[in-house]
């Protein structure tokens, strides 16, 4: 909520609380750290809030790294929660060793098709796009979060989101 932050409030409800939704979900479906897989879903994108989302990844297991040890945490926790948070882009080609940080990446993806009005702002406000261009853009943008998803679990948890909103979209 504070003024530096660029996108404001919206991704607490709209973004954070699905992630850790999914994230606690995956968890209890797949396994892990169920503690460790919460606290790096909440702090994933911490580094996007506070120095904007160029190398968000990097500044964010910074931070994470920083808070945590602060509070006493275990060292070897905070490094998987370090790891979860650098590789949760599937955009940078991060490869992921373990099924924490395999989760993290994955309830990311799985968010997207909690935030439809989201991604549509983005189109309108972010990128100025006309309706039919937003539209389209949209469509692609699910169309490839939707590739994205490694998990059968996940596919099966999202299918029917992702076939009602193709179905919106066409
Ligand atoms: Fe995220």
């Amino acid at each position: 909520m504070k003024p530096s932050s660029k996108y404001g409030y919206e991704p607490f409800p709209h973004h954070f609380v699905p992630v850790v939704q999914y994230a606690g979900r995956l968890a209890d479906e797949l396994g892990g750290d169920k503690e460790v897989i919460l606290i790096a879903a909440w702090l994933h994108d911490i580094g996007s809030i506070i120095y904007g989302r160029d190398d968000h990844h990097i500044t964010g297991a910074k931070v994470a790294e920083e808070k945590l040890t602060e509070l006493g945490y275990p060292a070897e926790k905070i490094a998987l929660i370090k790891k979860c948070i650098l590789n949760h882009r599937g955009s940078q080609h991060n490869t992921c060793d373990s099924v924490e940080e395999k989760i993290i990446a994955e309830a990311d993806v799985l968010s997207s098709f909690e935030n439809l009005a989201g991604i549509f702002k983005a189109a309108f406000v972010y990128e100025n796009l006309t309706q039919s261009e937003a539209k389209e853009s949209v469509r692609t943008k699910l169309e490839n979060k939707w590739q994205q998803l490694h998990f059968d679990k996940s596919k099966e948890i999202i299918k029917p989101k992702y076939e009602a909103m193709m179905l919106l979209l066409k």
